[in-house]
């Protein structure tokens, strides 16, 4: 008797394991199919919620999603592509950490069939890279240059005293980067052309004032750096150029910690930012970060979620722009979203009314 209900315990735990295993799997798998997306790190905002907004848009239409945060680390994103072409993904989209380092999984994926989507980061240097779902990255460096524009008066300074600004570029192992720093430059430079903005450091080139993985402490140090070699003496810092929310509040925190905004005659820099993170938010509301460009991951994601469906349904993928973003094996098509500059004054209408960030979340 008790061993008739041992075997039937024991058959009962077989088909669970193997439904687990294999029928859940397959019935899971079935239908509209599983999806892979990767995310660069759970460590910075955005990625957490672009994560969030494919997965769910997808999720909503049927789909299973496979999302992996990669910890900014190129091995484990590496390996997360690898297991994705393993289990059989119907679609890729990756966020890249280094755009220049998946080639052996992007042609795995190519062989396997697989179409591959480059998520905000353009994948470079390779022919296996279908789609581009991103924001006008330019625009956005047009953007973070008339952040500051107006934010010092730029158009009414003049030679007699230029206004005094430091520059700070984006990761340089992201292709955005360059268009960010492209646009902003693009902004900027008539004004140093004609001698009423200065830069003390003289470092300009993208190279020298890039920040590698777009990391806050590395900024902050460059930031303490700048300051003690060219602003020890009279040299007051007016502005800085900033392409990422955590870059600007680490330069702040440099800055206040030399007397910035706290100092009759040192007012904090202006300065802008990227991503409209929760604490920039609030530092614009503070009135220290002077701006930020909210790139809302709600509409990426959304967009990401519609091409996935179109790719998978077979349709036809119109409307895409062929002409700006060659990646250096191949012009991919891209789908280009706008971004909108945030200040004190239009914060409540652009991000809270949005429901982008609650009025609680910023402290409103
Ligand atoms: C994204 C930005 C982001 C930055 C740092 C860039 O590739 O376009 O929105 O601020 O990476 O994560």
């Amino acid at each position: 008797m008790s061993k008739k209900i041992v075997s039937i315990v024991l058959a009962l735990i077989i088909a669970v394991v193997f439904i687990g295993c294999g029928g859940g799997q397959k019935s899971q798998d079935t239908g509209k199919g599983l999806i892979g997306v990767v995310m660069p790190t759970r460590s910075e905002e955005r990625w957490n919620k672009d994560g969030e907004a494919v997965k769910a848009g997808l999720e909503r239409l049927g789909y299973v999603v496979d999302l992996q945060f990669s910890d900014d680390d190129i091995p484990t994103q590496v390996r997360q592509i690898d297991d994705m072409i393993t289990k059989g993904v119907k679609v890729l989209v990756i966020a890249s950490i280094d755009g220049s380092a998946l080639s052996n999984q992007l042609a795995n994926a190519s062989a396997a069939g697989i179409p591959v989507i480059a998520y905000d980061r353009l994948l470079m240097q390779s022919p296996n890279v279908d789609y581009y779902v991103s924001f006008d990255n330019y625009k956005v460096g047009l953007q973070m240059g008339d952040i500051l524009i107006t934010g010092l008066n730029l158009n009414q300074a003049t030679t007699a005293k230029p206004v005094v600004i430091e520059l700070f570029a984006g990761s340089p192992d992201d292709n955005n980067s360059v268009g960010f720093y492209q646009g902003a430059m693009d902004r900027l430079q008539p004004f140093m052309d004609k001698g009423v903005v200065r830069i003390p450091s003289g470092q300009i080139d993208r190279a020298v004032v890039g920040t590698l993985r777009w990391d806050a402490a590395e900024a902050q140090k460059r930031m303490e750096n700048l300051l003690s070699a060219f602003y020890s003496g009279s040299e007051v810092l007016d502005g800085i150029l900033s392409p990422y929310d955590p870059l600007s509040l680490a330069c702040l925190e440099a800055c206040k910690a030399v007397g910035y905004g706290s100092t009759p005659g040192k007012p904090l820099p202006v300065v802008g930012g990227q991503d409209c993170i929760v604490a920039s938010c609030k530092s614009i509301l503070a009135g220290e970060q002077y701006a930020t460009v909210l790139k809302d991951t709600r509409s990426l994601g959304a967009a990401t979620v519609v091409l996935i469906d179109d790719i998978m349904q077979g349709k036809a993928i119109t409307g895409l722009d062929t002409s700006s973003y060659n990646n250096g094996a191949k012009i991919v098509p891209s789908l280009l979203l706008d971004s909108v500059i945030v200040t004190k004054d239009n914060l409540k209408e652009a991000v809270v009314d949005t429901g982008y960030h609650s009025a609680s979340e910023i402290g409103l």
